[in-house]
């Protein structure tokens, strides 16, 4: 789907740049916390995507044809979010960093889309993690912080809600009377 944001000049260097990778199930195609250097677009089987929650192996999501993967690491330049593990033969194309962004230099729609798509699904595992101890130990607005730190992102503009924000009683308080 993401190729359809590409024009056929475009899709046709990508394609140059994929290296076609088969693994048995089983195989951890990508490790949470390691460097990342690559992306994959899945094109038979599916993965687990998992995280470790507290030494508790957590699965978040499952990746089938069609989809991708490692596009976080590969625009954000941190450590691997999840672990990616195939859960059947898996058949992926993947594509080097480097020369994928430079591809991607002409096509910032592509490159903003990616983004959004990793900071989605990063909320999304910061969600699924945050059961309800953890979430009063990290709080959310720590979490949030986390998030948008990582993705060197300012805060969304919905946070934190207005009912938080100072009361117009206070502000007209602290306002020169006149
Ligand atoms: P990256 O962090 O590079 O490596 C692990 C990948 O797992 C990550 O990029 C995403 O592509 C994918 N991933 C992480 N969290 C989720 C999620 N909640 N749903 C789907 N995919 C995810």
């Amino acid at each position: 789907k993401l190729f359809e944001f590409l024009d056929e000049p475009g899709r046709q260097r990508m394609m140059d740049l994929a290296q076609r990778q088969v693994f048995p199930a089983g195989t951890r195609v990508v490790a949470e916390g390691e460097p990342g250097d690559s992306f994959f677009v899945i094109l038979r089987g599916s993965v687990k995507v998992s995280v470790d929650d507290f030494g508790q192996e957590k699965q978040v999501a499952t990746l089938g044809p069609g989809s991708f993967f490692g596009e976080i690491a590969v625009i954000t330049a941190q450590p691997r979010s999840a672990s990616v593990t195939a859960a059947a033969e898996l058949e992926l194309l993947r594509f080097d960093k480097v020369p994928v962004l430079d591809v991607l230099k002409a096509y910032p729609r592509v490159k903003e889309l990616l983004a959004k798509m990793g900071v989605r699904r990063s909320e999304d595992t910061l969600e699924k993690m945050m059961d309800l101890g953890q979430e009063r130990v990290l709080g959310i607005e720590a979490g949030l912080n986390l998030l948008h730190r990582r993705h060197s992102l300012e805060k969304p503009r919905w946070w934190p809600p207005a009912r938080w924000a100072p009361s117009p009683r206070s502000s007209r308080n602290s306002m020169p009377c006149g």
